[in-house]
């Protein structure tokens, strides 16, 4: 089965007012920074079973990955069964015992992730919660669930059917079904964090905050290779206004370390996911992780970008061809400026500190290399492999 199964068609965004400050307000309490954890998705597809997720629960432990703050273990499509005689939703044999493997997850000390589609059927055409939002979400409570990820699948096809051509009743449809999984989540009393994909349509950045999204997909599916990713991740410049404490945009799961690029490709995805204040959730097999893929995932400086408690987005700020620079304020007045090589060969990339908002003698610090560097007469010049990048902090 193919995970890129979905191909988005982009519909016409439709004009919508800024998201009330209450429903902001109310959802900064979970997601405080971009969620961090792992997912099934990427590696394991519709294969994860029960010991699979054990076995990352163990690996977010022994590596130290959990202590670098991946906390949530999120378990992606094809755990689902039917449903009993009740309208239960059951698990399927992979997954004899959701509260057990729940029970266990927690036990250390991270947190479990599900996920389910506002559909009858999942992308992997399991079974879904439509019309089952209300018990579905009680039974996530009861199995002891932190997390939900909410995949619209076959919910598109009942759109089409009872909305046809009408995009705003096909619209109000979608935010409706998201609305009331929200509902029924915030029902059950349990935190549960609520992470919507329905891959960007009708620019959901703009509404994701009134069916209390936390974080919401804004492009169709990664995969593990630079041009998609680099397609993505780029594809990201103008959100910046959209996210913040609470509610994120997520161009997708990483891919780090599952092998279809190359070091400095995984570094630029790093670097440009952390720069995206995006939600870092490792996609890989972490029973088999390279050194180096290990060093890419935990270095602590670069997550501190990314989890920066002034919660802001970075933005594109300077670009000339495949040469750019991203910048992301931090808190206490600092930023971190990442200068991206989207050519074939290496190239020198030169930062002037005014366009990031500093004046000559501001501090810099290289992130990836672990040292300072400096600036001369304002400007800071440096080698960039292909498709690589550089990460530096600038403070005055
Ligand atoms: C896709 C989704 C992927 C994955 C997959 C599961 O729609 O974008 O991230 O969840 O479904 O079937």
């Amino acid at each position: 089965m193919s995970r890129r199964n979905i191909s988005a068609s982009w519909v016409l965004s439709l004009c919508m007012l800024a998201a009330p400050a209450a429903a902001i307000a109310q959802s900064s309490q979970l997601a405080a920074t971009p969620p961090m954890g792992w997912n099934s998705w990427n590696h394991f597809a519709t294969r994860v079973t029960d010991a699979d997720v054990r076995g990352a629960a163990d690996a977010l432990v022994s590596s130290g990955m959990r202590d670098a703050g991946y906390i949530y273990v999120n378990i992606d499509d094809s755990w689902e069964a039917g449903r009993d005689a009740q309208g239960n939703i059951q698990t399927n044999k992979k997954f004899p015992d959701m509260k057990a493997l729940s029970d266990y997850v927690h036990s250390k000390g991270l947190k479990l992730g599900i996920y389910s589609s506002p559909g009858p059927q999942t992308c992997g055409k399991y079974e879904g919660s439509y019309q089952h939002e209300e018990q579905d979400a009680k039974t996530y409570a009861a199995w002891g669930i932190d997390y939900l990820k909410y995949d619209q699948c076959s919910y598109g096809k009942i759109i089409q059917q009872e909305a046809g051509n009408d995009h705003e009743k096909a619209f109000a449809m979608q935010k409706d079904s998201y609305d009331k999984m929200y509902k029924a989540l915030k029902a059950t009393g349990r935190p549960i964090v609520f992470s919507m994909c329905q891959y960007g349509l009708n620019n959901v950045w703009e509404w994701g905050t009134e069916v209390g999204g936390n974080l919401w997909r804004t492009t169709g599916d990664i995969n593990d290779h630079y041009t998609r990713m680099e397609q993505i991740g780029f594809s990201q410049a103008g959100l910046s206004k959209y996210a913040g404490p609470g509610h994120w945009n997520d161009p997708d799961m990483l891919e780090v370390g599952n092998g279809g690029m190359t070091d400095d490709e995984y570094h630029l995805h790093m670097t440009l996911w952390a720069i995206l204040a995006s939600p870092l959730l490792a996609g890989n097999d972490l029973s088999k992780m390279s050194p180096e893929t290990l060093a890419i995932l935990t270095n602590k400086e670069v997550i501190a970008v990314d989890q920066d408690a002034l919660g802001k987005q970075g933005d594109r700020v300077w670009a000339e061809g495949p040469s750019e620079v991203w910048a992301k304020p931090l808190s206490g007045g600092a930023k971190a400026v990442a200068l991206f090589n989207r050519a074939e060969s290496a190239r020198p990339i030169t930062l002037k500190l005014k366009d990031v908002g500093f004046g000559n003698n501001a501090k810099l610090r290289d992130l990836w290399a672990g040292k300072e560097v400096t600036a001369t007469n304002g400007s800071y010049t440096v080698l960039i492999p292909k498709h690589g990048t550089v990460l530096l902090k600038v403070s005055q």
